[in-house]
Parts: structure tokens; sequence; C-alpha cells
């Protein structure tokens, strides 16, 4: 990859925590957590990067040593060619943060454009300049209006998009967006990822890292996808081909009247797997399986054999479908977990 907007090369950070506890001898402890344990990535100029994983993953972590917020242990990070550790102020001036859902990022008791005007002076910009700006951003995410109230008085998604703001004022390469969309109601999510895909990227070819626990917004804006699990990255990829790495193969939900153990046992073997099952909960005789084959044809066959087998067994309906990147997301996480386990 020749211009690489963002670097992370094996960065790793242990979170070391004090604590005090009444167990003998009552005494501090210290806590580790390893928030990232080795964790590489490369993204292009002008790429949309989505970067998924599991609550506790290391993704806000890995925000903040890019933005030069938190000093990693090990490891190196670039942003557009700059080290944020060791040159924090002028990655700051590169990079826009937005931390999504976190309101202490503004100041309550401030208007919207007091908020805006004050993070403005903290990036050297003021007068004219700023006035217009601000004007143009609060413009853009329909807060003119409300530029004049302060903003405890807001919704959450009002919120948002003044956090949104904040992080454009100084008109930044590169944003770091952690989880933008989270709070905002479908229309405003909606207009966000267009705002995300069209301005920021479309027209002024802004590099984006993401982080989201959304399927769909990270499938709808990322060029790419990084999935990551315990502080290291376990797959990165296309959407479609992360997709297509649920362990290949294709996804049937199926419904069977009156099955039994011994059909519930023939149904996982030979290349099916059952990801889940349960009785409906108006009628105990209807289960609903989740189940993953490798072959669709020899699993459609298996099936129906299976439920011809016994006598009162009756299939009463069979989707089959790709594999989502929800799919993905799990399977690859709980193969990592499953890894992990075994080799502790
Ligand atoms: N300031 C801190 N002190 C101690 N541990 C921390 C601190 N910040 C994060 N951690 C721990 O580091 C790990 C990674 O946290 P991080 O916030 O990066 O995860 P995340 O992927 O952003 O999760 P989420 O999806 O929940 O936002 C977690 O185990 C978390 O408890
Ligand atoms: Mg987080």
């Amino acid at each position: 990859m020749t211009n690489s907007a963002i670097v992370c090369d094996k960065l790793i950070k242990v979170y070391r925590n004090r604590r005090w506890e009444k167990i003998l001898p009552p005494r501090y402890y210290l806590k580790e957590i390893r928030a990232l344990d080795g964790l590489s990535f490369e993204i292009a100029e002008g790429e949309v990067f989505g970067l998924l994983g599991p609550n506790g993953a290391g993704k806000t972590t890995t925000i903040q040593v890019l933005a030069g917020l938190l000093i990693p242990d090990s490891g190196t990070a670039r942003v557009c060619g700059i080290d944020p550790v060791t040159h924090p102020d002028e990655a700051k001036r590169r990079v826009g943060v937005v931390a999504g859902g976190n309101p202490r990022q503004l100041y309550n008791k401030l208007t919207a454009r007091e908020n805006l005007r004050y993070w403005g002076h903290l990036y050297g910009i003021s007068g004219h300049v700023l006035e217009r700006r601000i004007d143009e951003l609060l413009e853009l995410f329909g807060m003119t209006e409300r530029a004049d109230d302060v903003i405890e008085k807001f919704s959450a998604g009002m919120t948002q998009r003044i956090i949104l703001a904040r992080g454009l004022i100084h008109d930044p390469d590169v944003l770091l967006l952690d989880e933008p969309t989270v709070g905002l109601d479908p229309k405003a999510s909606r207009e966000m990822r267009s705002f995300i895909k069209k301005r920021l990227v479309g027209e002024s070819e802004k590099t984006v890292l993401l982080t989201t626990h959304e399927m769909h917004v990270a499938e709808e804006l990322s060029d790419r996808i990084a999935i990551i699990n315990h502080g290291r990255v376990i797959a990165l990829d296309t959407p479609e081909a992360l997709r297509k790495r649920a362990n290949g193969g294709t996804i049937l939900d199926v419904e069977i009247l009156n099955a039994n153990g011994r059909l519930l046992q023939t149904l996982s073997t030979n290349g099916l797997q059952v990801l889940s099952s349960g009785d409906d909960a108006e009628n105990p005789a209807l289960t609903r399986l989740r189940l993953r084959a490798e072959d669709e044809d020899t699993a459609l066959q298996q099936i129906i054999e299976a439920v011809l087998g016994h006598r009162d067994a009756r299939l009463i309906r069979m989707d089959v479908r790709e594999p989502s990147l929800e799919d993905a997301f799990v399977f690859l996480t709980d193969q990592s977990d499953k890894e992990a386990a075994a080799n502790a």
C-alpha cells in the first residue's frame, strides 16, 4: 500500500489499575488489562475503514492512540505520516475525533455555537473564518435554528450532531469516528451515513476510521473491515469477502414440527452445524433451527431425508441465505475466543 493515511504496527497497550482489595492481606493490587495485543493494520488515503469487535476488543483504545490521547506500551502508530506519540499536537491538527454517545465532549451549559467556537479557538482558528465554519457546520447538520440553545436542552441525536461538528471544526484530513451513529434515530442515522459517504469521502477525500456495532452501517460505508478481538486483528478484508468467511457455506433457517432429540442429532452431522435452536413460544411442538452447511445441495437433501425418516416430523419452512456480516462477525470472534481459551 503506497499512501497510508493511518498505520498501526504491533501496538500493545496494557492498562494498569491499582485496586484496593480487602482480601488478606488488605492492600493495593495491580490489575492489568491488555487492551491492545500486537494490533497492526494500514489504511490508505481516502479509504473508509471499519473497525469492528466485541465490547472491550480495543477499538476505542486504538482511536485514542491514533489521536495522540494515549501512549501505547510498544509498537508504532502514524497518522498522515506523523507519530502521534512523539508529535501529539501535530497529529491532533490532522485528526478529528468523534466519540459517539459521549456528551462529556461538550460543555453542557454552553450553547452549540459557543462550544464550537471554544473548540475552534483551541485549534487556533478565530474571527470570520471560524464564524463561517461554524455556520457551515450548523447548517450541514440541520442545527442552525438551535445554534444558540444550551447543550443540556438537546436530545441525544442533536448532541451527537454537535459532537460530529466539533470533530470537523478544524477541517482534519483523517476522521476517527467512534460509533458515530449511536443514539441517532433511523432518519438521522441515514443522514449521517450519507454525510460520511458523500461529503467526507466523496467530495473532500478524507480518510475515515469508523467503529460501530451496527453491521449494516459498517457494511454500507466501509471499503475494508478489520474485526478485532482481545486487541488483535482476527480478520481483515472487504465486507463481501468477510461475509464469505463465515465458515464459507450457507445459512439455513429451518422450522420443523414434532422434531425429537434423535432428529436434531441427525441434523448436526455430515457438514451441518446447528448454530441455534429453540421452540416456538406459542407452539412448543415447533422447533426453529439455524444451521450452517458446507454445501447447500447436500444439506437440503440431508434435512429432507432426516425429516422423512422420522414419522411424526414435518418440515414447515426452510429459508436458505448467504451468511451476513453479522454471521461472519459472530463466527470469527467465537472461533478466536475458543482458540484463546485453548491456549490459556
Ligand atoms: N482507562 C482505562 N483503564 C483501565 N482499563 C481500561 C481503560 N479503558 C479501557 N480499558 C479496558 O481496555 C479494554 C479495551 O477497551 P476499549 O474501550 O478499547 O474497548 P472497545 O472495543 O472500544 O469496546 P466497546 O465496544 O465496548 O466500546 C477493556 O477491557 C476495557 O475495560
Ligand atoms: Mg469503544
